[in-house]
């Protein structure tokens, strides 16, 4: 075991953000016991790793042993009626798995295509697409207490899920190492989420009326690929900050001062575009270096080869800055910033 263990190790393949930075050690975990054995003799502070595309590394080096998640697998584990009950184990990536349920005519994920990353991550920040979360299909999760080596199940209510969010991200954040995921699919009368403005253009475009979850999928993937930067060429983590919530009354006071400003009603007052205040602050398509604010999406920052994380965490917070002055809105990071 100890001599798969790699010291000093390069993180830059390992975040789709693309940045170098270091670690003292560093695992490929592919099965429970393997996970097992390394938390029991490992002395190092330990950093779980999915796919790398939620995570800014804003240091050089980390002192820590990094455990990347490996575990592969799909089970199904019911049928009943119109649904299938199917776990997914933590280190398949979430794409590969949304093209096999599409494949197999399950429903539920399609608005959730292209999303990179693991599947493992996807709970923790309760990934969502198109007018579709991730808890609107999940049942549980069993997850190592990397305390206690036990493992344990969490309901879909046990996670607390939220907007890009859910107890991992909060009171149990660190804690766990989640091993794998349970979906209920439909495999019959699929519902079709397809009230967002941009997959109704697309269906319109290509004269699609009675769409199917291939449909859905495949114009998820062409809006995602025309808005959003491929990691594989310029370093990204998607949206950057999660769209912010304000009062009523607040936003009423905005749109006054800017009729344009894009905003949903929500339960408790109206989500803002962070897109459109970033855009409004001159910020979208700036470039300072080797880093900046994509061209067709200023929610999401990027890295154009070597930028530093440290740099990245600093545009940030001047975005951040410019957002306060202009709005009176404080915009949060979605990213993790290590
Ligand atoms: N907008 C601008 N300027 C911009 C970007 C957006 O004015 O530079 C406006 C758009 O015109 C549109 C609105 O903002 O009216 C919303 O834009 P978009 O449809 O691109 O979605 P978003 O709110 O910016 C969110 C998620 C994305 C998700 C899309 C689609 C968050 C933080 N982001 O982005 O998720 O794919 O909706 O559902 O909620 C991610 O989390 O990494 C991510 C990419």
């Amino acid at each position: 075991m100890k001599s798969r263990i790699k010291y000093k190790f390069s993180l830059k393949k390992y975040n789709t953000f693309g940045i170098e930075a270091q670690c003292a050690a560093f695992i490929n975990i592919k099965s429970i016991d393997d996970l097992i054995q390394v938390l029991k003799n490992n002395k190092l502070p330990i950093q779980i790793m999915g796919g790398g595309s939620n995570i800014l590394f804003t240091q050089e080096h980390y002192d820590r042993l990094f455990i990347k998640n490996d575990l592969k697998g799909i089970q199904i584990h019911e049928v009943s009626g119109e649904y299938v009950e199917v776990s997914i184990g933590s280190g398949e990536k979430w794409h590969e798995f949304v093209e096999y349920a599409v494949k197999n005519n399950w429903g539920g994920i399609e608005n959730l295509s292209l999303i990179p990353g693991t599947m493992g991550a996807s709970p923790i920040q309760n990934i969502g697409a198109y007018g579709v979360e991730l808890k609107d299909v999940f049942v549980k999760l069993e997850a190592i207490n990397l305390k206690t080596l036990e493992i344990e199940t969490f309901t879909n209510a046990d996670c607390q899920f939220g907007y890009r969010d859910s107890i991992f991200k909060t009171a149990l954040k660190g804690q766990y190492f989640i091993t794998k995921i349970y979906l209920k699919l439909l495999i019959a009368n699929h519902v079709l989420h397809t009230d967002y403005g941009d997959i109704q253009k697309v269906l319109k475009e290509k004269a699609i009326e009675n769409p199917t979850i291939q449909d859905i999928s495949t114009a998820v993937i062409q809006i995602r690929q025309s808005k959003l930067p491929d990691p594989s060429v310029i370093g990204n983590a998607g949206s950057f900050f999660k769209n912010p919530e304000i009062s009523t009354a607040h936003f009423q006071h905005l749109k006054e001062k800017f009729p344009n400003i894009v905003g949903y009603p929500t339960a408790a007052g109206m989500k803002v575009a962070a897109g459109w205040l970033i855009e409004q602050c001159g910020w979208k398509g700036k470039r300072l270096g080797d880093i900046g604010v994509h061209e067709r999406q200023a929610l999401v920052l990027v890295n154009y080869g070597n930028g530093h994380g440290a740099d990245i965490q600093e545009l940030a917070e001047r975005i951040q800055a410019s957002v306060v002055e202009r709005f009176e809105i404080q915009l949060v990071a979605e990213v993790n910033m290590l």
